[in-house]
């Protein structure tokens, strides 16, 4: 019997409510299908940070490499500085484990009600990159004068330093350098081709501002023409950012699988996310197919509804169903989308998000219910 050990870190506000929803029907759907899952729970998050002043340490990091996966709910606490758990945390993990693709499903459930007038059928991925572009944090502020800078990003596949000579006048500046690698580049779009090859769809959009930011996403566009010509079934195209949030809205069924840099990734999924339906419904994976992966809901931790057994669980109980895919349990992840979607389809238990008056515990009870009855 398969037996899989999940690291699960409950993380800050509604974060523990949410993911013990989904360890709840990750638990179920294991006795039905006959395999095992050991949780190895992690303290880390806003809690531990201010009682230790310790964020995520290098020893945890080494033991969670053995893991077969991650289970996080969310991270984020108006008490700490802005930043230090996403940053310390969250970031961290997707770094430390090499977790080159952040996996966005884009896909209005039936049922469910969508801001747009008429969506036509939204049932998309993004594939957005998750190490490099502006997300490699080196950046500075360089005060009138001269001064002399190091930059440095270390990555398993590469590193780079900068040494800067800064000489600034009439005002203090602030910079932020964005980071692309070809290996980093042509690994992600890969992927995406991959993937757009393993659900049958034709289509692969490239996504960018190669009109104003030459250097990096020429060198993106350059890379995606050369990984794309591996694939001459599918068919490409290249959007501006700005211009794919417009089309976004306009007409969302167009898409298949997009590819995205970091930084544009993250924007346009929170877009994403309200064209099926809200973030109450959004899943994420953080996927290194080599190595740690690691799934959550892409919404925050929402610390005002912290403890109120108020917030949707679907996007994490969704995103243990991407974790099962990963894990090579597809009958088991198709299972539980299938609950999510009766559930959501009959409209009857609905959380406050979705218009209802359904409690967080109520949503996961009704996922359950539905998963029983497949069976
Ligand atoms: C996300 C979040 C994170 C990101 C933050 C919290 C660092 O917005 O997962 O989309 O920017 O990737
Ligand atoms: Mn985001």
């Amino acid at each position: 019997m398969a037996r899989y050990r999940i690291g699960l870190i409950p993380g800050d506000g509604i974060g523990p409510e949410i993911i013990d929803e989904g360890v709840k029907r990750l638990d179920r759907i294991s006795e039905l299908e006959g395999f095992d899952i050991d949780w190895i729970s992690y303290p880390y998050g806003a809690d531990h940070y201010l009682e230790t002043g310790e964020l995520l340490p290098e020893n945890a990091l080494k033991k969670m490499s053995s893991l077969d996966s991650i289970y996080l709910g969310a991270l984020g606490d108006p008490r700490c500085e802005p930043g230090i758990l996403e940053n310390g945390i969250l970031l961290k993990l997707r770094f430390y484990m090499d977790q080159f693709v952040n996996l966005r499903p884009i896909k209005l459930l039936e049922g469910v009600s969508c801001p747009l007038r008429d969506p036509g059928g939204v049932d998309f991925t993004v594939v957005r990159e998750n190490t490099e572009d502006f997300y490699v944090g080196i950046g500075d502020r360089a005060s009138i004068g001269k001064s002399r800078q190091h930059l440095e990003v270390l990555r398993s596949l590469y590193s780079v330093k900068f040494s800067l000579d800064v000489e600034v006048d009439g005002s203090e500046i602030a910079y932020q350098v964005g980071v692309m690698s070809r290996k980093g580049a042509e690994r992600i779009i890969r992927y995406a081709f991959d993937l757009a090859v393993r659900k049958k769809q034709d289509r692969v959009t490239a996504v960018d501002k190669a009109n104003v930011l030459t250097s990096m996403y020429g060198f993106w566009r350059e890379v995606f023409s050369s990984v794309a010509k591996d694939y001459p079934y599918i068919d490409t195209e290249f959007n501006f950012v700005d211009a794919i949030t417009m089309w976004f809205v306009k007409k969302p069924s167009w898409y298949q699988v997009v590819v995205a840099p970091n930084m544009f990734g993250d924007i346009i999924t929170d877009l994403g996310a309200m064209i099926q339906g809200g973030l109450g419904l959004a899943p994420g994976g953080n996927i290194n197919p080599e190595g740690v992966s690691m799934f959550e809901p892409i919404h925050g931790s929402a610390p005002r509804y912290k403890g109120k057994n108020r917030a949707n669980p679907v996007a994490t109980i969704w995103a243990g169903a991407l974790m099962l895919e990963e894990l090579g349990e597809e009958k088991s992840s198709e299972a539980i989308v299938n609950a999510i979607q009766a559930v959501l389809k009959e409209g009857k238990t609905l959380t406050k998000d979705l218009g209802g008056t359904a409690s967080t515990s109520d949503m996961g009870d009704a996922v359950a219910e539905k998963l029983n009855t497949f069976y």
